[in-house]
Formats: structure tokens, sequence, C-alpha cells
């Protein structure tokens, strides 16, 4: 990570991280459909210890899930301080590709194959990740459309927030 890449407060920029993440999944999806892919979603981006300048940065990432047309590729992301040979895990995400064929509509990717039991928990813990987010899409949604606002107004009292219009 070089000096370039950090925050005023001398820690990596936390886009750096991500636009290495979005290009890693690229090449992971990419390779296993075969054809060009594009970035639909990301999921759990938790940023769980700074990155500083000098660290090697490494991504290691694989195609947990596939669907008839996108791809779950999860990505876990370490920082070595090479002085020390200290590694931190610094995040694990979870990117939906698409494949998309010559003229950009979403074609259907090969099938998985599942090598080891690990890549059967990450097939299956990708499922219900898929159900989860789904559902919690839903709910959420439902929650938004009924939201009265004047009947939540006490909510804010608990809250750091002064209505001030
Ligand atoms: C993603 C995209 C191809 C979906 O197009 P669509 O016409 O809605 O296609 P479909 O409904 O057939 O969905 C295609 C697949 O994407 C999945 N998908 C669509 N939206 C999704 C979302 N928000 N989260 C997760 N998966 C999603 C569908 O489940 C489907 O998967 P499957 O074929 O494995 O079952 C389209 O929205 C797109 O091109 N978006 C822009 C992506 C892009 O440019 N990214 C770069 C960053 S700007």
């Amino acid at each position: 990570m070089i000096p370039s890449y950090a925050n005023f407060g001398g820690k990596i920029h936390g886009g750096i991280l991500l636009s290495l993440m979005d290009k890693v999944a690229y090449a992971a999806a990419s390779k296993h459909a075969g054809t060009y892919c594009v970035t639909v979603s990301v999921d759990g981006v938790n940023f769980l210890q700074p990155v500083e300048v000098g660290e090697l940065v490494s991504l290691l990432a694989s195609v947990n899930y596939v669907g008839r047309t996108s791809l779950l590729v999860g990505i876990k992301v370490v920082a070595e301080d090479v002085r020390t040979g200290l590694v931190k895990h610094t995040n694990t995400s979870y990117f939906t590709m698409v494949a998309k064929d010559d003229v950009g509509k979403p074609t259907t990717v090969p099938g998985l194959s599942l090598e080891r039991p690990e890549d059967t928990r990450r097939f299956l813990e990708a499922i219900k990740r898929r159900e989860f987010n789904a559902q919690f899409n839903r709910e959420f949604n439902n929650a938004r459309t009924d939201l009265a606002i004047e009947d939540s107004l006490h909510l804010l009292e608990a809250e750091r927030c002064r209505i001030s219009y």
C-alpha cells in the first residue's frame, strides 16, 4: 500500500480496498463464466481494522455460488506487516456478479464443481445469504411503506437529533 492511497489520517482509504475487491471479484467471476461480468451488489463491507501504508494487502477470492446468470464471489482481505510478518484480517465481503453476453444481456454461467467440503459449505451458505437478503429486502420495504412519521416521532427522543423545521 503506497502513501498516495492514504487518507488524511494516514490509513488506507476504504475506497482503494473496495476498488481492489471489485477487480478481484471481476477476475474470479469472468474466469469462471468465460464472459464479461458486471457487479450487481456487495454484501458485508465492514472494515474491521485499518490498513497502514507499507502493508502488503492480499485478496483471496473464490466463486462460492452460481445461479443461472449470477455468481457470488467471496473475498477475504488480509494485510501483512512485512517487517514483523503479522497478518491481520481486515474484511470479508461478498460480491454478486452477473455474466453478460456480447450484446450485454445476462447469460447462463457454467455450474460449479464442489471439490472440497469447504466448497459445499460455502455454496450452502450462499443459498442462505440469498434467502436472508430477499427476506430482509421484503420486510424493510414493507416497513418503509408502512412508516407513519407522526406516530414514530417518539423514537427520536432517545436519538441525537433535533427537528428544526
Ligand atoms: C444486474 C443486471 C444485469 C440485472 O439485469 P436484469 O435484467 O434485472 O436481469 P435478471 O432479472 O435476469 O437478473 C440477472 C441475475 O442477477 C440477479 N440479480 C439481479 N439483481 C440483483 C441484486 N440486486 N442482488 C443480487 N442479485 C441480483 C438475479 O437474481 C439473476 O440471477 P440468476 O440468473 O442467477 O437467477 C442489470 O441490472 C445491470 O446490468 N445492472 C448494472 C450493473 C453494472 O453496470 N454494474 C457496474 C457498476 S455501476
